[in-house]
């Protein structure tokens, strides 16, 4: 049975001291090192590009989990790959030819993701399901941290997880945002494989408490 694997946000992090965060984070038994990056335009916020992640990457062994929230992001998997990243999430509302993003991205190396907003229904991953590796349900609109889960999204995780029984498919379901103690069980419900934590863990004033507590809950599937 394997344990639910949780995945940091570097967008909670003091921006001053990422040497420092991704440290905690390995210290605080994290599985993965996610990172939000933010070009003002898909989301209305900034924060970061590829040489945070290569700089990242020197400084961790965490597989680096990157979250593209941009606009055009083929115009970024290249320079993401090549920094290091483990995992490219992109997001199905900003490209249309995301079949062909999904398969650039693993021929680069990185394994492919996909991402979609509360407001994307499932539906318009159909057809896309069986060449991504990990699928990211926003439980928030994108943009920042420190948002309440909107439940309605962990009904849609929950219809996902089914959907790929069904289809006998094996990509990762990931859950990202508004993630803490009050709602994990709900998220872990759900099927979920990875949960993103980004105030939840660097609020904590024992992250690694709230890491334990994530990987305590039994999955019984
Ligand atoms: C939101 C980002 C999330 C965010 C989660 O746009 O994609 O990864 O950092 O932060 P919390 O856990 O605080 O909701
Ligand atoms: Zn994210």
């Amino acid at each position: 049975m394997e344990t639910l694997r949780v995945a940091p946000s570097l967008l909670s992090a003091d921006f001053a001291d990422i040497a420092g965060a991704l440290k905690l984070m390995e210290r605080a038994g994290a599985d993965w090192a996610h990172l939000d990056v933010m070009d003002g335009r898909f989301v209305p916020n900034l924060t970061f590009g590829p040489k945070m992640a290569a700089d990242a990457r020197a400084r961790t062994r965490l597989p680096l989990d990157v979250h593209l929230m941009t606009v055009e992001p083929e115009l970024l998997i290249e320079a993401f790959a090549k920094a290091g990243a483990d995992w490219i999430s992109f997001h199905l509302e900003a490209t249309v030819h995301a079949h062909r993003l999904a398969e650039r991205i693993r021929a680069l190396g990185p394994r492919p993701g996909v991402s979609i907003v509360p407001s994307t229904p499932l539906s318009a991953l159909e057809e896309l399901l069986p060449f991504v590796d990990l699928v990211l349900i926003m439980t928030v609109n994108p943009g920042f941290g420190g948002q309440s889960l909107i439940p309605a999204c962990l009904d849609k995780a929950r219809r996902l997880a089914t959907l790929r029984k069904e289809r006998g498919l094996p990509f990762l379901i990931s859950l990202d945002g508004g993630v803490n103690r009050a709602t994990l069980d709900a998220c872990c419900a759900t099927g979920a494989d990875v949960l993103v934590m980004g105030s939840a863990f660097f609020g904590a004033a024992d992250p690694a408490a709230e890491v334990a507590a994530a990987k305590a809950i039994l999955r019984p599937w």
